[in-house]
């Protein structure tokens, strides 16, 4: 007998804990998404629109609506022909709608920027064009020496509380995992309004070719032992904070999604498995984890859910610092070490 995986997140009903995360090459192409939906993800996270590819859009369109008297604002086909480089926020629009129309799944749109911008603006003519959700990208790498951390978080916090009040459809947090705060920073976000938050981004790094001197923003996929960071906070946070936790880095099979689940992740979100083994991934993925649910005889997903997060876990400080102190003096040499 199958264990039903139907799961809800922010809200949204969705057939399967597994969701699509942000990545161009999944979900630019509406006959994959479509692809993915039939393997089985419960829910779809189209690829950023990034604020900065749009600000220009939002200029023009202001100017157009400056001077123009016939023009009301509600008229997002009054924006100017998109600069063909990028995307531009028409041709978003328009991804959505087509999503929309060809899926039954929830589609969450993404929205990626660092500091001001258009950001509730551009929230609504998403949540407009049929978004089911919004995932904003906080993605900033606070190198500013003279802005700290207090007056980063109130900036980004702001941002979440005018996108949430300004939509009628549940908002998540796509956050970085380097807050000094992360706790308390998940708590306020609940307090702007958000509904979720994902944990956690995952950065590009750069790269230096010491041959060439040359450096570049290197693009990796992640690897499985990346899982412990999302793994550990979401069993820090389950119970604590009103928000839905979405895991994200490092989730390869179905043994990974039940194991966030255990901590307390309401969803996973996958890329790099879906990248490296194809869409037939998810449908494997799914199989793993109705077999380790039957031999379990576990019932359903939500008697699973949180069972082993900190508050419920019988060894707590797992996910605190006595573990580490003890797995650092447990540390053993190889035996012929001091041969090598
Ligand atoms: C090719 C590629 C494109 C990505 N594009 C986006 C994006 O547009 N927006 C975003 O929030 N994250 C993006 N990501 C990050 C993923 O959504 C995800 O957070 C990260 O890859 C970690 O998950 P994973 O371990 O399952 O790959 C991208 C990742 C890859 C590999």
């Amino acid at each position: 007998m199958s264990i039903p995986l139907t799961t809800t997140y922010l809200g949204l009903a969705l057939p399967s804990p597994i969701v699509v995360g942000a990545a161009a090459p999944l979900s630019s192409d509406l006959r994959r998404l479509e692809q993915l939906e039939r393997e089985g993800a419960g829910a779809v996270v189209l690829h950023s629109l990034f604020l900065e590819q749009i600000e220009r859009d939002w200029r023009e369109w202001i100017h157009h609506q400056q001077h123009s008297s016939e023009s009301h604002p509600e008229a997002l086909s009054y924006l100017p022909a998109v600069d063909p480089q990028h995307l531009g926020l028409e041709g978003y629009l328009e991804e959505i709608r087509r999503a929309r129309e060809a899926l039954s799944i929830p589609v969450i749109a993404s929205l990626n920027g660092t500091h001001s911008g258009h950001w509730s603006e551009t929230a609504r003519a998403l949540e407009q064009a049929g978004a089911s959700a919004i995932e904003l990208n906080l993605y900033s790498v606070p190198s500013s020496t003279s802005c700290s951390s207090a007056e980063l978080e109130a900036e980004q916090l702001e941002i979440v509380r005018q996108v949430c009040s300004a939509l009628s459809v549940p908002v998540a947090v796509k956050l970085s995992p380097w807050y000094t705060g992360l706790a308390a920073m998940t708590r306020s976000l609940a307090e702007a309004g958000a509904r979720g938050a994902v944990l956690f981004n995952r950065f590009l790094q750069p790269e230096i070719d010491i041959d060439t001197l040359s450096t570049e923003a290197h693009l990796e996929l992640s690897h499985r032992s990346e899982q412990r960071l999302p793994l550990r906070w979401i069993g820090l946070l389950h119970g604590r904070v009103p928000l839905d936790l979405a895991a994200s880095t490092g989730i390869e099979n179905g043994r990974d999604v039940l194991r966030m689940l255990m901590v307390g992740a309401q969803v996973c979100q996958v890329v790099s498995a879906l990248l490296r083994h194809g869409p037939g991934a998810l449908q494997r993925m799914r199989e793993e984890m109705q077999q380790w649910l039957e031999e379990n005889q576990i019932e359903s997903l939500a008697s699973l859910r949180g069972s082993l997060s900190q508050q419920r876990n019988p060894n707590p400080e797992a996910f605190e610092r006595a573990q580490y102190l003890r797995a650092l003096s447990s540390y053993a040499l190889p035996a012929d070490w001091d041969e090598r």
